[in-house]
């Protein structure tokens, strides 16, 4: 009989032990609240509610926990639809307060909830913990790096548009045809009676037509600065820089896959189930949005950027583990009200980046196979090691 007495109090320690365990665990969950992750799901929430100030589509959310508890928060966010048709006072309330627009469901878990209300808390601010320390002047410097950088960009971009307005058809025509009124009058008319004239005239025209010959063949099937106009008036300035929507929300795949992709027709209508008007378009341009719903047809989204066939390009490899920015290879797209190719996506554009630009090598798993190169960086004998070391002058990496 004495033995079940000894484990009942060894039970009982136990229990207090965890206990103490678990308080610690949830309150680390506590603690770990308004990480960064937080903010990146809040953006979802933005377009339709400002945390403090004015109500946007809906309330503002500051205070929010005092009005409800978080189980109710949870199922409302989760399916707002389902509490209102529940018949819950306060959601058939605010649901009428705000003009019947259903809230949009968000497929989130208890813990990214909780997350967000922290977030929400904490004035919309991630917790101190999560941000960098940068010195003042340091910050100040950055910023201003980033002003000058956006300016250069934006001047490149005006540049850009210039060349490629620039045609050399014309130039391309008139030369043919002095080349050809100085051969008529060689072999003909014979009006200019010193030949070195004609020699002269014919060399620089044959130069010309010959230079212009080869930039137009080495450019075929390129098409930098292309700008297509697409079906629907997409503005990346008006997400992407206005309403300050991440570009991983619609090109999700973009960290794991070949491919950035282009979002379906029902990521659009997450925000735009509410949001029937644009400042610049009104209802016309996203009123194809519905339409393209209604008619089941997917909206057909006219491709800017475009390798051949043989070329092997990934996504995951440059975004994932190469950790470059879309701005490096796409442009300053957030200020684009339509999109352009900025870059001539030739080879020689790949190598030179390739051949410039230092991998992530110190701690990324990615690159554990090269153990050479990490003994060689070691030992100092190379400073930094670029793409190009790791195979990324390879024809086969790049070609099938
Ligand atoms: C497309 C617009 C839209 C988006 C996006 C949206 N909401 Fe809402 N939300 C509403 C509307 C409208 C209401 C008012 C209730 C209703 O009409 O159903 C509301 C109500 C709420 C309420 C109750 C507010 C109160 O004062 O009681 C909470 C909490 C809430 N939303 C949280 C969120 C969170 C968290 C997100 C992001 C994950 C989010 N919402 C995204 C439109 C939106
Ligand atoms: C190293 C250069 C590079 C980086 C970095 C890069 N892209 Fe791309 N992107 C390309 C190239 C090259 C193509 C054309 C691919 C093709 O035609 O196969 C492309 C194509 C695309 C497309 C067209 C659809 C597709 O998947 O082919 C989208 C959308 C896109 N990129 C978005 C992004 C976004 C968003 C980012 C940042 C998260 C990004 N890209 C980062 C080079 C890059
Ligand atoms: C995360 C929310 C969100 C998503 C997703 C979204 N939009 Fe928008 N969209 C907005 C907001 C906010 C506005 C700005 C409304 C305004 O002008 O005040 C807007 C404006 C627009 C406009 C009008 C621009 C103007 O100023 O006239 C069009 C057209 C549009 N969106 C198309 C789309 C398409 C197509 C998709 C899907 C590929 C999409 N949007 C996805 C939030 C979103
Ligand atoms: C609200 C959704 C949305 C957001 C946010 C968004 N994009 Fe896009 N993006 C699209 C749609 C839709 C298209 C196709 C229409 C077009 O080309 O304008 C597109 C096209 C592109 C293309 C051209 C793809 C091609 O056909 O070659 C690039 C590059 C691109 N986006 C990069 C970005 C970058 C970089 C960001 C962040 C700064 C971003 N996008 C943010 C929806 C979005
Ligand atoms: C802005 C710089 C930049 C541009 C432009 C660029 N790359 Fe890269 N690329 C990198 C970096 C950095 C790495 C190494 C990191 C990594 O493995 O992702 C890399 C790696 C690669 C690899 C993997 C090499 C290996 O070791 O396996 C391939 C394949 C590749 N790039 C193809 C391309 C192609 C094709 C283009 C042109 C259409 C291109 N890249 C343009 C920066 C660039
Ligand atoms: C970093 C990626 C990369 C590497 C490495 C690479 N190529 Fe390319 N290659 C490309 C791209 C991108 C194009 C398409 C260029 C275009 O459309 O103008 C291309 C085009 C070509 C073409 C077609 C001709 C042309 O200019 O369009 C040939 C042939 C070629 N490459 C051979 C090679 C050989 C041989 C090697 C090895 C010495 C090699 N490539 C290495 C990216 C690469």
């Amino acid at each position: 009989m004495m033995i079940p007495i000894v484990t009942l109090s060894g039970n009982f320690k136990s229990l207090i032990a965890c206990s103490i365990i678990a308080f610690f665990v949830l309150s680390g969950v506590q603690t770990k609240a308004q990480t960064p992750e937080a903010e990146k799901n809040f953006q979802a929430c933005k377009v339709c509610h400002n945390i403090s100030g004015p109500k946007l589509i809906g309330p503002s959310l500051s205070g929010i926990l005092e009005r409800r508890d978080k189980a109710w928060i949870y199922k409302f966010v989760r399916n707002s639809t389902e509490v209102v048709q529940s018949g819950d006072a306060y959601a058939v309330k605010i649901f009428e307060e705000n003009n019947k627009i259903p809230m949009p469901p968000h497929n989130l878990t208890d813990a990214q909830i909780d997350d967000i209300l922290a977030f929400i808390n904490n004035g919309g601010k991630v917790a101190a913990e999560y941000i960098v320390a940068v010195p003042e002047n340091e910050a100040e410097k950055l910023e201003k790096e980033m002003v000058a950088e956006r300016e250069l960009l934006a001047e490149k971009q005006a540049d850009m548009k210039r060349d490629a307005n620039r045609s050399f058809g014309t130039t391309f025509y008139i030369t043919l045809a002095i080349l050809l009124i100085v051969l008529i009058d060689l072999f003909g008319t014979k009006i200019i009676k010193a030949k070195f004239v004609h020699t002269t005239v014919i060399l620089i025209s044959l130069f010309v037509i010959g230079e212009i010959m080869y930039k137009e063949a080495a450019a075929l099937g390129r098409q930098q600065y292309y700008q297509p106009d697409q079906p629907i008036w997409f503005s990346h300035k008006v997400h992407a820089d206005q309403n300050k929507i991440d570009c991983l929300y619609c090109h999700s795949t973009a960290e794991e896959s070949k491919y950035a992709g282009v979002p379906p027709t029902n990521v659009c209508l997450n925000c735009h189930s509410v949001v029937r008007q644009g400042k610049i378009t009104g209802t016309t341009e996203i009123a194809k949005i519905y339409q393209a719903i209604e008619t089941g047809k997917p909206v057909e989204w006219i491709k800017v950027h475009n390798l051949p066939d043989h070329v092997f390009f990934s996504h995951a490899q440059h975004v994932k583990a190469g950790k470059l920015a879309c701005a490096q290879c796409h442009g300053d797209v957030n200020t684009m009200n339509v999109v352009m190719q900025v870059n001539d996506l030739s080879m020689g554009w790949c190598i030179d980046c390739h051949r410039k630009t230092e991998v992530q090598f110190a701690d990324n798993t990615f690159y554990q196979a090269y153990k050479e190169l990490h003994e060689k960086v070691k030992s100092g004998e190379i400073k930094k090691v670029t793409a190009d070391m790791v195979g990324g002058t390879d024809c086969m990496k790049c070609h099938y």
